[in-house]
């Protein structure tokens, strides 16, 4: 694998949830040869908990080192081409991502949407800059139209709970009081398309995800009717890509409750974290025994530690 940006970089996705599997399995120690004199360079332009920690824990297992950059805190990028330098950025992302590359074998990068212009967003502006100007590998840890790391902890985790039958996985909108990005639905959809599962998508009207994730994806307005049934519901908020980055509806009538829960087929609770409690989902889901979310941000780890050991 050259690059890990999202699921049309991995050749064997199935293959690659099979290596996480496997090294969720394998005693630590025997794993430091893998990365030994080897360093990942994570810049984070937004906020992390799990991607940061897990994403570090996973390169310090394989035996890497880790070098981390809060970007959004550090010099101003410029990403415009020919432009005169005399405002406020103060390193071209020519300069930048040439020079990281000298540190790094592998470079992971967080960043977000501005969700104001759907187009630059949508064509992952950032993440491609660092991708044409890089010299090394370059792994997404999140941008601004998906989180293929967290979609790969997702399956991990969707397997290790995997009944006998094809399971029916719902990802359910959920209100959220902030705008919130789209990337954990699209890659989760882009994922769950190769999973062997029935995938349904709940949403209020509205609230589509964009044809590149959202073409041949089955949709169900009704959120109960979508529920009724599931093996697992994952909720997750973003905000509309058709009104775009707008929040059009905060409808506390679609948090996961202990009684939607009930619709389904005793199933479990998904969701990536960080969560809005008795917004998103109510207590009684998320501290119940049906809440697979402690495990989702484990396989974290695991994810993180099959696609590093894949590039490297
Ligand atoms: N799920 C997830 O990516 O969490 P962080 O934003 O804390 O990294």
């Amino acid at each position: 694998m050259k690059q890990f940006t999202s699921v049309n970089d991995v050749p064997n996705p199935k293959q690659l949830v099979e290596s996480a599997l496997a090294l969720k399995r394998s005693p630590a120690g025997s794993l430091k040869g893998i990365g030994a004199n080897k360093t990942i360079v994570m810049l984070f332009f937004n906020p992390s908990l799990r991607t940061r920690l897990s994403t570090e824990k996973a390169a310090l297992t394989l035996g890497m080192s880790v070098i981390e950059y809060n970007a959004g805190q550090g010099w101003q990028l410029e990403f415009e081409e020919g432009v005169v330098m005399n405002g406020e950025k103060a390193e071209h992302i020519k300069e930048a991502a040439a020079v990281i590359s000298q540190y790094a074998d592998i470079i992971g990068i967080r960043t977000f949407p501005s969700l104001v212009d759907r187009e630059r967003d949508y064509a992952d502006f950032v993440l491609q800059q660092f991708m044409q100007h890089a010299t090394v590998p370059i792994i997404s840890l999140e941008s601004a139209i998906r989180h293929p790391l967290q979609s790969l902890a997702d399956w991990v985790t969707l397997e290790e709970h995997r009944p006998v039958h094809r399971p029916k996985v719902v990802l359910s909108w959920a209100p959220h009081p902030r705008a919130l990005p789209q990337a954990v639905a699209n890659s989760f959809v882009e994922w769950m398309k190769l999973a062997d599962v029935d995938l349904v998508v709940t949403h209020p009207e509205g609230y589509e995800l964009a044809d590149t994730f959202g073409q041949d994806v089955n949709v169900e307005y009704d959120q109960h009717k979508a529920l009724a049934g599931a093996d697992f519901v994952y909720a997750k908020n973003w905000s509309s890509y058709r009104d775009y980055g707008k929040i059009l509806n905060q409808d506390l009538a679609w948090m996961i409750s202990p009684q939607k829960m009930a619709l389904t087929n005793n199933g479990k609770f998904m969701h990536c974290l960080p969560v809005r409690r008795n917004v998103v989902v109510a207590d009684g889901v998320l501290d119940s025994p049906a809440s697979l979310v402690i495990e989702q941000a484990n396989n974290r780890t695991y994810a993180a530690m099959a696609v590093l050991k894949a590039i490297l």
